[in-house]
């Protein structure tokens, strides 16, 4: 039975440099990259060791996810980890962010997530890993980031709520939730100069390598960072009212 890793958002940022990371380490006989750009996925695809195939797919249409569940039904791959590191957002105000990108945002953070979850849950035995790429914004509300922040409280719940789940079988879920990222990510999603105080910027390389030893020692949760590390405990004793209030003044929101 063909061992595979399984990596979605592999075109760019943290999915990408997972995929290059945990190119080597494990037992591994193919890796399967996913996402739309195809020339990017083949681009990396040349740079690893170990034999990929290309998946070219949008994970917000759901005939795409049919046709993912289809490839390993047919293929029956013992899948030995999947990280969910598809994702996008949009900072604005809610009303004027588009119905599309909205739902968008739910659909590839969320409701893509979950579907790939449970469709590879049945081709994972014990020791195997899941990686949910998500957020420091999952831990408070968000106003500009309003939907954003909400999907990752989803990817936060689901995922902690699911590694209890999996403890008798032997597999681990893990929510990555890291800070601000060096990563084509600000791009689309800060298009129009919402946020326009970082503090810390971290880069993916380094992230994913801390986010790997995390995933190994089979974390529920890990914040990459000291800073990242603070801002969360300071949103678990704060009042949330005083942590959206701190929150837009730094960005200079009204
Ligand atoms: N960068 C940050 O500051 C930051 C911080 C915390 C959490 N995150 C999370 O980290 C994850 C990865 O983001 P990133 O920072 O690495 O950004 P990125 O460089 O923009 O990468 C996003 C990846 O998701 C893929 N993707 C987006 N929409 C897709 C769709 N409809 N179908 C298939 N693939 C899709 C993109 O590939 P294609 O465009 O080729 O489809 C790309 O490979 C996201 O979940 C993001 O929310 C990022």
């Amino acid at each position: 039975m063909k061992k595979i890793i399984i990596v979605t958002g592999a075109s760019g940022g943290i999915g990408r440099e997972f995929a290059l990371q945990l190119d080597g380490t494990q037992d591994c006989d193919e890796f399967w990259l996913v996402a739309r750009n195809a020339e990017r996925l083949t681009a990396l695809k040349e740079k690893m060791r170990t034999p990929a195939r290309v998946i070219a797919m949008d994970l917000q249409e759901r005939g795409s996810l049919r046709d993912f569940h289809y490839l390993l039904e047919k293929e029956k791959p013992e899948i030995r980890t999947l990280v969910n590191g598809a994702g996008y957002g949009k900072f604005d105000l809610f009303e004027d962010i588009s119905v599309e990108d909205n739902l968008g945002m739910i659909d590839v953070n969320c409701r893509a997530l979950t579907v790939m979850t449970q469709i590879c849950l049945p081709y994972m035995r014990r020791g195997a890993n899941i990686v949910n790429v998500d957020s420091l914004s999952a831990f408070q509300p968000l106003p500009y980031v309003n939907v954003y922040a909400a999907t990752k409280a989803y990817v936060l719940r689901f995922s902690r709520a699911l590694n209890r789940e999996l403890k008798p079988k032997g597999i681990s879920v893990l929510a990555l939730c890291p800070y601000w990222v060096n990563t084509g990510f600000f791009g689309i999603a800060n298009k129009h100069g919402v946020i326009k105080h970082f503090d810390r910027i971290y880069e993916p390389d380094w992230v994913v390598r801390k986010a790997i030893k995390a995933m190994k020692k089979r974390r529920e949760v890990y914040v990459p960072g000291t800073l990242a590390k603070t801002v969360r405990a300071l949103t678990k004793v704060l009042p949330h009212s005083l942590v959206m209030r701190v929150w837009m003044k730094q960005q200079k929101l009204k």
